[in-house]
């Protein structure tokens, strides 16, 4: 999976690439990261990447030609590598609220660029004529594009086989069946008078794979009750699992 990711700040991505699960996916060549500064396709000597806004405001927006002039160059080097035209995506609060199913959907692309927005705003004619889908991380501001690339691209890289050491751990996360994960517990036993669930030492696999999906079951049910119902429509209950829902109300 190959990542290029158009930002002002490309020291950021160390973050990412130099450090934990994702640093040694990138170290084991299972993901790549190129990182493209627009200040680098600028003409003028000051290397201009912004300016006011038309019909004034507070805030500078992001000029629509260094950006367009990195996009390009990003796709020139797709195309004589004989790679496969990557999507173009926009880190913006109005897109769509990224979620683990569209961690999947990225991974199918093969490879993705990101353009990290920066100051107010960036020019809507780079929006309409360079961008193919735009992606939020919730409804909130931060400050830059960075932090939600970044984010997306670790959900992102988590997924390809053979990053994680243990394959499960990507399988039982949160969200990937549909449902919140489980509690865990490690040593010590007891923890201040709090004990493990009894079950959890009995080394029974069986009973401790039904432990776990119905706490996975109790936590969405109570924190996440909408998660049910799309796990319900989308058919990924069975039977055992909905007896067990019933029991709880
Ligand atoms: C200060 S923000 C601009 C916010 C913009 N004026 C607005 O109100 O929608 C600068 C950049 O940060 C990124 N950004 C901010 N919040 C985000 C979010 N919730 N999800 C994804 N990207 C975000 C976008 O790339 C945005 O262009």
């Amino acid at each position: 999976m190959r990542f290029d990711v158009v930002t002002l700040f490309p020291e950021m991505f160390s973050a990412l690439t130099e450090w934990g699960v994702t640093g040694r996916a990138c170290q084991r060549e299972l993901t790549s990261v190129h990182l493209w500064n627009p200040r680098d396709f600028c003409s003028d000597p000051r290397r201009t990447v912004d300016d006011r806004a038309y019909g004034g405001g507070p805030g500078m927006v992001m000029m629509a030609k260094p950006l367009e002039d990195t996009v390009n160059a990003i796709q020139a080097e797709h195309q004589s590598m004989g790679l496969a035209s990557a999507p173009v995506c926009l880190l913006a609060p109005q897109g769509e609220r990224f979620s683990q199913k569209i961690a999947n959907d990225i991974l199918n692309y093969g490879n993705l660029t990101f353009v990290c927005g920066r100051y107010e705003a960036v020019d809507q004619r780079f929006i309409d004529r360079r961008v193919d889908l735009q992606l939020s991380m919730g409804d909130f501001v931060v400050s830059g594009g960075e932090l939600p690339a970044m984010t997306i691209m670790d959900a992102v890289i988590r997924l390809i086989p053979g990053v994680l050491g243990d394959e499960e751990s990507a399988v039982q996360d949160s969200f990937v069946n549909g449902l919140l994960d489980h509690p865990h517990y490690t040593r010590p036993e007891i923890y201040d008078n709090l004990s493990v669930p009894s079950v959890l030492l009995g080394g029974h696999h069986a009973k401790i794979v039904d432990w776990r999906r119905q706490e996975s079951l109790k936590l969405t049910l109570k924190l996440r009750p909408d998660l049910i119902e799309a796990a319900r429509k989308n058919g990924l209950f069975s039977a055992e699992d909905e007896r067990f829902l019933l029991s709880l109300k």
